[in-house]
């Protein structure tokens, strides 16, 4: 990193500029499967980054070394400034883990399930008993504290693990797949109090194969697929670079579709043609729809939406990220 410090000016770490994790390079095989395939990036503290990507672009694997639960392979992770390889016990006394399936204990109480986990860091009673109660009220399960873990929603035992992650007051909050399987009501109850959690100053580490997650959630992230990143940036920035500012989505009567497509020749300046619609990439998409018309197109649905994190995705991968 070249990180020259002389006597008088701090180092970036004093003034904390140096990123909360760093990655060069980083592998990760199962024999010769390559799982993760020598990525790199930098999450600065404070923000709440994100890697996007479909079933098995290699997410769980990286969470899994940032979390100091799967040995690198091969290049460089740095956690705190510090090396999983040699570190790995203080790395994980400040962080907190969500991994992608709960792991809570059914047959104890919501209550239990923090204040054992917590006992795991060495927190007296008192200590304990106070912030499970707080974090309780925070993650809105106050009400259920002494009910049995088994019986609640889904919603329920993702805040709840997210609670029982909170108890050591982590620096970084890794959350892989937070609400997959969620409906959208519990989805978005989380979302707020993730929202909270970053106003609070904590790092969130988060994947997700939502667009929309990662278009609400993150400021920064990476799109990871088949082992690899295949950009980076804000939500923002990546559709500026990957998409245009808004897409009009045709879809035709059925076996309608491949005379229509001729007809639209050269009409964005991108089209996507997928199984049931067809994508016209556009700055105006009012401006579009009546140039289809005018080429005497008639399409069965006419949509005209901006452009998402989907579109990056399809743009970079040629494929839909939820298949
Ligand atoms: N312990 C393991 N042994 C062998 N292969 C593994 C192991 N863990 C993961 N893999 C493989 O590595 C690849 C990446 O898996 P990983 O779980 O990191 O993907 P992911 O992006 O988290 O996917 P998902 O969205 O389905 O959770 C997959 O092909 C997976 O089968
Ligand atoms: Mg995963």
């Amino acid at each position: 990193m070249g990180d020259v410090s002389t006597i008088r000016a701090p180092s970036r770490r004093e003034r904390g500029h140096e990123p909360l994790v760093e990655a060069h390079s980083l592998t990760k095989r199962f024999g010769d499967f390559v799982a993760v395939d020598g990525i790199d990036f930098a999450i600065r503290r404070g923000e709440a980054f994100g890697f996007l990507g479909p079933n098995g672009a290699g997410k769980t694997s990286t969470m899994r070394m940032i979390a100091c639960v799967s040995p690198v392979t091969e290049g460089e992770l740095r956690v705190f400034g510090l090396d999983p390889r040699r570190d790995g016990e203080r790395i994980r006394a400040r962080l907190g883990v969500v991994p992608q399936d709960d792991t809570l204990d059914l047959e104890l109480t919501v209550h239990e399930n923090i204040y054992i986990y917590g006992r795991y860091f060495g927190l007296p009673p008192a200590v304990l008993r106070e912030r499970a109660a707080e974090l309780l009220d925070f993650m809105q399960l106050s009400e259920r504290a002494h009910d049995r873990v088994e019986p609640l929603s889904g919603g329920m035992k993702r805040r709840l693990t997210i609670a029982r992650a909170l108890v050591n007051e982590p620096d970084l909050l890794i959350l892989d797949e937070p609400t997959t399987g969620l409906d959208p009501q519990a989805r978005h109850a989380l979302w707020d109090r993730l929202y909270r959690l970053k106003q609070r100053g904590v790092t969130l580490i988060i994947t997700t194969h939502y667009m929309d997650e990662a278009e609400q959630l993150c400021d920064r992230l990476v799109v990871m697929d088949r082992a690899r990143i295949a950009a980076e940036g804000s939500p923002r920035e990546l559709i500026a670079r990957y998409s245009t500012r808004e897409v009009v989505e045709l879809r035709f009567p059925l076996g309608a579709q491949d005379a229509a497509i001729a007809a639209l020749d050269g009409l964005a300046e991108r089209a996507e043609v997928l199984p049931d619609r067809v994508l016209l990439y556009t700055e105006d998409g009012d401006a579009t729809v009546a140039a289809v018309a005018r080429r005497g197109v008639e399409p069965e649905s006419t949509v005209v939406r901006r452009s998402t994190l989907e579109d990056v995705f399809l743009h970079l991968t040629g494929r839909s990220l939820i298949e």
